[in-house]
């Protein structure tokens, strides 16, 4: 099995992050991976909504410092809409189908804001969703200075991305992050059923919806400033000290 793990049944795409000793923090070759699976998706008709759900007893440690720190030239060298990561971000911006997630544990960097860019979310009551991009000496990606804000309001998310620590389940579902709190043991059928509600609807009009709500032009703009400023604030020295820090550690 590899490190994401795809699979279409009723209508649906199963994407599942498979690395559960890394707490799935994603690397380069798994980001090309759920691209290549967004594609497939979007391209095939038998697909009516995606589920996006993890292995183990957290959802995401948001990117593979690793393997991050090992690709840190990319940044300098590669167009930015040529990185994995990137690329992975365009995939989402632009997807036209229904996007569900199922989230436990912890949930780090772009754990969270890939939330943002999905229509429904399942939280299991042990989540810990945290944004340490500011820590790190970065700035916030994925459209989430945009999203964030529009979702729970400036106040809320400057806070919670410049000083706050883990937030979890109550709140998040307080403040209209995620739909649903469930049992660990009940996420994967609650996101299931969810998705599963939407299959029956008209994929044209879901599609249509999720355009008229989200703007995806507008969005991918802001995706691409951001990743701007991440690329530059990469060489920063407090962004090398925070890598080195969780390297050495
Ligand atoms: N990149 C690479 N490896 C990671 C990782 C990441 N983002 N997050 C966790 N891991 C690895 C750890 O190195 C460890 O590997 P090892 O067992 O081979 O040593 C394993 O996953 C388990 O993580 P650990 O840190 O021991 O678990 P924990 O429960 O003590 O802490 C976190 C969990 C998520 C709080 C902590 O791992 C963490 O802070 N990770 C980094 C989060 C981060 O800053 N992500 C980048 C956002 S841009």
């Amino acid at each position: 099995m590899g490190d994401i793990i795809s699979a279409v049944d009723g209508g649906i795409m199963r994407l599942r992050l498979n690395r559960p000793a890394k707490k799935n923090a994603i690397t380069r070759a798994m980001y090309e991976d759920l691209t290549a699976a967004l594609d497939r998706a979007g391209a095939d008709d038998n697909v009516r909504a995606v589920v996006i759900t993890a292995e183990g007893g957290d959802f995401c440690a948001g990117n593979d410092i690793l393997d991050f720190a090992q690709g840190v030239g990319d940044f300098q060298s590669v167009p930015l809409d040529d990185l994995p990561v990137f690329r992975f971000l365009r995939a989402l911006t632009f997807f036209e189908k229904p996007l569900v997630a199922g989230v436990q544990g912890q949930a780090v960097g772009i754990g969270v804001t890939l939330l943002l860019h999905c229509d429904l979310a399942v939280a299991a009551d042990d989540v810990r969703l945290s944004l340490p991009f500011l820590k790190l000496g970065l700035v916030p990606e994925a459209g989430s200075t945009l999203l964030l804000p529009q979702r729970i309001g400036h106040a809320r998310a400057f806070a919670w991305m410049a000083l706050g620590e883990a937030m979890g389940a109550e709140e998040a579902h307080r403040l209209g992050l995620v739909n649903a709190v469930v049992d660990g043991s009940a996420l994967s059928q609650t996101a299931d059923d969810l998705a599963s509600k939407l299959v029956r609807l008209s994929p044209s009009s879901l599609a249509h919806t999720k355009r008229l709500m989200r703007d995806p032009e507008a969005l991918w703009q802001v995706v691409r400033a951001e990743g701007e400023i991440f690329r530059q604030q990469l060489q920063s020295p407090e962004a090398a000290a925070a890598f080195m820090a969780f390297l050495n550690r």
